[in-house]
């Protein structure tokens, strides 16, 4: 079954090809250039970047799939295609919009089935895409514990199988990526922070300043990053600007790591408390590399099999990980009766 994916829930405008489980192409235009200057994404310019991209990028994703032959248009390639998986929400709104009305166009316009796909979900099934050689061929047991981790959420979920989701904590307040973003932007430099942090790092000294671990003397499995934030503000306010750029690989070593242990303690209590057989973890956070060497280094420890996206641009948003929560709601047979009346969520729930 080919299915056509499309995610347009913050900044980055996606469409994915896959075959089932197999992606066959999957084109991201991110619009990171856009909002460097404003440390952080404006709905109204994501908006507008998406309208202006979107069809150039469903194109694309027909182009590189191989569905859409160079002497074809549109409308012989979407003869092939046979479901259009479109992001519900949560997410930006009047972004979300642009996503659905091109996948409304198409479903219409071609006759295809829709399914509306939860962006969490996304991250979590990520972990399921194949190439198109059908690799990694993952036989994951359940349950398992999900680490899912994005600018926009954090979230601890039991998955007890493809579809049967129970969130069992979550930050309370900021998610770890916008932690990272606004640490960033307080250091001085652009978005997303996440990279620019980690790259940071690599050089600094970790233990440089002394942060909290927010919430972590809790028995529960919620997060906080807000105040870890304010701690870092307060003890570099009065610092002058040179002084902050010399000491920016310790600040950024200090910052990440203090958000990196309070993900791992909670993670590796629910572990101890719910004894999942596997761990996954997914969201644009889980591209970083020290992340992933920590939480191996868990898993290890505790014995279990830990699975990430097999390649480092499916952690952050694409349209690939829409496609394969379609394929897999339509399997249950959750497709979109009444086309004409679905609704973007902005704060849809998993
Ligand atoms: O999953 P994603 O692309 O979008 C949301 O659903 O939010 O995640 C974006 C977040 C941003 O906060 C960004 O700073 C962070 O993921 N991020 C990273 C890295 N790459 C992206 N954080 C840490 N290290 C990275 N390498
Ligand atoms: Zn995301």
């Amino acid at each position: 079954m080919k299915i056509l994916a499309i995610e347009t829930s913050c900044d980055d405008t996606c469409v994915a090809i896959l075959d089932n489980q197999k992606i066959l192409s999957n084109v991201i235009s991110s619009q990171i250039d856009l909002f460097k200057k404003w440390g952080g994404v404006v709905p109204d310019i994501a908006k507008r970047a998406h309208q202006d991209r979107i069809w150039p990028v469903v194109n694309e994703a027909l182009k590189r799939s191989g569905l859409m032959k160079d002497k074809d248009g549109i409308d012989e390639a979407m003869k092939k295609v046979d479901l259009v998986a479109v992001t519900q929400g949560p997410g930006l709104a009047i972004a979300l919009g642009v996503g659905i009305d091109v996948a409304k166009e198409l479903v219409t316009k071609y006759k295809k089935k829709l399914v509306a796909v939860n962006h969490i979900e996304g991250h979590i099934l990520s972990n399921f895409l194949k190439n198109r050689n059908g690799k990694p061929n993952r036989k994951i047991k359940f349950p398992t514990l999900v680490l899912t981790v994005s600018g926009g959420h954090t979230k601890l979920v039991l998955m007890k199988g493809i579809g049967k989701y129970e969130v069992i904590g979550q930050s309370l307040d900021d998610a770890a990526g916008e932690a990272l973003d606004k640490a960033s932007k307080m250091l001085g430099f652009s978005y997303p922070g996440g990279p620019i942090i980690e790259r940071l790092a690599k050089e600094g000294n970790k233990n440089f300043l002394k942060l909290p671990r927010p919430m972590s003397q809790f028995k529960n499995y919620d997060y906080s990053f807000s105040g870890l934030k304010t701690s870092f503000y307060y003890q570099i306010r009065e610092w002058k600007k040179e002084r902050i750029s010399k000491r920016a690989k310790d600040l950024a070593a200090s910052f990440q790591n203090a958000v990196f242990d309070s993900l791992l303690i909670k993670l590796s209590r629910a572990i101890d408390g719910l004894k999942p057989k596997s761990l996954l973890a997914s969201g644009g956070v889980m591209a970083n590399l020290e992340l992933r060497k920590r939480l191996r280094k868990l898993a290890k420890e505790k014995g279990l099999p830990v699975y990430m996206p097999f390649k480092k641009e499916l952690n952050t948003d694409n349209g690939a990980m829409i496609g394969i929560a379609g394929y897999y709601k339509y399997k249950r047979s959750e497709l979109i009766k009444k086309v004409d009346r679905l609704e973007r969520q902005s704060r849809l729930e998993l």
